[in-house]
């Protein structure tokens, strides 16, 4: 029996590089998983992540930032499996560019992608978390709202907007048995990344070189902080910005 046997979780993101990592690894400890992306071929990925042999599932497309898809995605896992334990707020991204070469729909993406995503599950999901007295929010964050990574102003902006919801959700809905943290990961070697474009290559290897352990994380590395997080057994741990950056900002 792994450690999240009848849990339910929502994962946002699910058709990314480490939102597959997440819906992965909680599969993998049992837990009934709605994965939810905007993107096409949904279920096929979460198919291939979950296994034949994994725990019932359901992949549910939504733009998590408009109208009411977050209300949509909440609403199928209670639908379908009666309750909702575990809230992965994963879905995000950069748009990443010097601050003066952004116009102002990358602006807005930038924020409706990384904040708005998070924000507004958040609040389709806490009453349900709220009336069951038990409930874990994990947020993927970024590392670099501390270090302040070159050409990261907007991302930071957004990202910096899901640590500051993580410490005010997590005092408020602490009388009710729900923690609220954020996983905060430097670079991370996704598909995408790893594919990156030659005119990254250099940003890649300067961010290398500010990381003392001397490379990216890997999905399973956040993947695990983002589990340990949503299980039980991190009860007493709320309100916390985790970072999973080897070492690039400490404290
Ligand atoms: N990979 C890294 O180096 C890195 C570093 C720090 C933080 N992060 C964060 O980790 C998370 C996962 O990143 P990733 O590298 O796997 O990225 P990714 O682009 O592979 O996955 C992000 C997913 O979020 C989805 N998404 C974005 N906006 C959405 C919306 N409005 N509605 C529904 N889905 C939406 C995208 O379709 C995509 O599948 C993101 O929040 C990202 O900002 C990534």
């Amino acid at each position: 029996m792994g450690s999240f046997q009848d849990r339910v979780a929502v994962v946002t993101g699910a058709a990314g590089g480490i939102g597959a990592g997440i819906v992965r690894a909680l599969a993998a400890g049992g837990a009934h998983v709605v994965a939810t992306d905007r993107v096409d071929g949904l279920a096929d990925k979460v198919a291939r992540e979950v296994g034949a042999d994994g725990p019932r599932w359901a992949a549910v497309s939504a733009d998590l930032a408009a109208d009411d898809g977050a209300d949509r995605v909440i609403g199928a896992a209670i639908e379908r499996f009666g309750r909702l334990d575990i809230l992965v707020n994963n879905a995000g991204g950069g748009i990443i560019r010097p601050f003066l070469d952004h116009t102002l729909e990358t602006m807005r993406e930038t924020v409706d992608r990384n904040l708005w995503t998070s924000v507004l599950c958040c609040r389709a999901a806490l009453p349900h978390m709220r009336d069951a007295g038990y409930g874990r929010i994990v947020n993927v964050g970024a590392d670099s709202v501390r270090n302040g990574l070159f050409e990261h102003a907007m991302y930071n902006a957004a990202k910096g907007g899901v640590h500051g919801l993580t410490t005010g959700l997590a005092r408020e809905f602490a009388p009710f048995g729900i923690t609220v943290n954020t996983v905060a990961p430097t670079g991370t070697d996704t598909p995408t990344v790893l594919s990156r474009p030659p005119d990254a290559v250099e940003r890649y290897r300067k961010t290398v070189g500010l990381i003392p352990l001397g490379r990216f994380a890997t999905v399973e590395e956040v993947a695990s902080a983002v589990t340990y997080l949503a299980s039980g057994a991190a009860g007493f741990i709320t309100g916390q910005v985790v970072s999973v950056n080897g070492g690039t900002a400490m404290l």
